[in-house]
């Protein structure tokens, strides 16, 4: 071994939303100074941590199968004379079925829940003198984000940053209010910390983060934090999501027309059409307040990108239901979206609603939403097309020469570009567009 090498190899694997992937970064950090470095390679690694998302059966699923492999991988490790595997599970199944787990793989050292991964280095140290660690069920972020290690390293250009964690609003097919809590903010403070550190490292953009963020509740709310974190210099680019449309007020639509920094981007899930699935998921939305909203948007950000998230085949969903859905994505039309089978969850109120709809109704459903909603991002990209746009270069594409960036709009896009530009925003002509991302070349500046 080298004497740079670090002691210790750590793999993290990511499932879920982009908040795991924050709270995988904050993982390494924490285990850093106790000489773990990561690997690509789990057979290779001392410490696995599965970061684990509960949002849908598939989600979940995927863990334990992942698990099963780990097991193989790590036996065969110690049947060969090899060093011991630690295998952790950490996110949202460990806080919703840390018991189960446990129970279903015994392989699994210990279980740690979104708000206790903080303790890690302490419960690896338990864990390896008797199994059978679990923390969780704890939902007070505040000591973990005290406790975070402040110098965090960033890993790009592109930064996450949790200003928000947990959910009031119960929708009824939701775990996140069991599973992250209720709504907590951070404080400004803390936030515009850190937001200075990750710019003074080198990173041009960060998303702001929150399973409701756009009810954050630190002072001066969301708008007041977006304006904060604008005038720091060298960050020319703040992103926000996932939003709720009852909390997109006045302030921050207004944000979106005056603030630069802001990207023209806007993540705002609708889930249904259907005033009456609307009513049964507890949005309290209809569909028309949702498209008063995007249109008050829009008056202050005419170019603005919408995106959304819908589920097919909520319990009672009829095929006239589904039709309102297909009505409102036409009426709001779409720069990209997620769209996904309703998946019944243990413990949330729809999972005991009649009505449950069939795998292949979902199935037929999902598909013509999708050709719809496909239909729309090309629509989108290839209006692109002849446009310059900023591109903030984030890495080296898979062509040699190629850089990949990303537009305004969160569009992918590939252009030939020396890597000196990389981290830079540089203005990109777009010459083509294709479903999932946008290729041009770079403007030179013409004095
Ligand atoms: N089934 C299907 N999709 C779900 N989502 C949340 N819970 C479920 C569920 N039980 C989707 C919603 C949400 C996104 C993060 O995941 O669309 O906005
Ligand atoms: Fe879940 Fe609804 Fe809260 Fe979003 S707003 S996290 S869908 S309960």
């Amino acid at each position: 071994m080298s004497e740079t090498a670090p002691a210790k190899r750590l793999y993290i694997k990511t499932y879920g939303c982009q908040m795991n992937v924050y709270d995988s970064e904050r993982m390494a950090d924490v285990l850093a100074p106790l000489g773990y470095g990561m690997t690509d390679d789990p057979a290779a690694a001392d410490l696995v941590v599965l970061n684990t998302c509960h949002i849908r059966e598939k989600a979940t699923e995927k863990v334990y199968s992942e698990l099963g492999k780990l097991r193989e991988m790590r036996d065969e490790r110690l049947s060969e004379g090899g060093s011991r595997m630690t295998i952790a599970v950490a996110g949202c199944v460990a806080q919703a079925e840390g018991e189960e787990i446990m129970r279903r793989q015994p392989a699994v050292d210990l279980v740690v829940g979104p708000q206790a991964y903080h303790q890690l280095p302490e419960l690896i140290a338990r864990s390896h003198r008797a199994r059978g660690e679990r923390l969780a069920a704890d939902f007070a972020p505040d000591e973990k984000f005290d406790t975070l290690p402040s110098d965090r390293r960033p890993t790009g250009v592109s930064a996450f940053l949790t200003v928000q964690e947990g959910c009031d609003k119960f929708c009824t097919f939701c775990v996140v209010p069991y599973t992250r809590g209720g709504e907590w903010s951070r404080p400004p403070d803390a936030i515009e910390a850190e937001a200075r550190s990750l710019a003074a490292q080198g990173v041009r953009e960060v998303t702001l983060l929150g399973q409701n963020v756009n009810a954050y509740g630190g002072e001066g709310g969301l708008a007041g934090l977006v304006r904060r974190l604008a005038t720091i210099p060298g960050l020319d680019r703040i992103r926000y999501t996932t939003s709720h449309p009852r909390d997109m007020d006045e302030a921050l639509i207004a944000a979106h027309g005056e603030v630069e920094a802001l990207m023209p981007y806007l993540h705002l899930p609708v889930q249904a059409g259907s005033d009456k699935i609307l009513r049964a998921m507890n949005r309290t939305h209809t569909a028309e307040s949702y498209v008063r909203v995007v249109e008050r948007v829009r008056a202050a950000r005419p170019d603005i990108a919408l995106s959304g998230d819908f589920i097919v085949g909520f319990p009672g969903e009829r095929e006239s239901d589904f039709e309102a859905t297909l009505q409102l994505v036409r009426e709001v039309g779409y720069a990209s979206c997620f769209s996904f089978k309703y998946s019944r969850r243990p413990g949330t109120p729809a999972a005991a609603l009649p009505g449950q709809v069939p795998e292949e109704v979902k199935e037929e459903r999902l598909s013509r939403l999708n050709a719809l909603l496909d239909e729309q991002r090309m629509a989108f990209n290839q209006a692109q097309t002849g446009r310059t746009l900023k591109v903030l270069f984030e890495k080296a594409g898979r062509h040699p020469g190629q850089l990949v960036g990303k537009s305004p709009y969160l569009q992918a896009v590939h252009v030939t570009a020396p890597d000196r530009m990389l981290g830079e925003i540089v203005p990109v002509k777009v010459e083509s567009a294709a479903q999932n991302s946008l290729a041009g070349v770079v403007e030179l500046e013409t004095a």
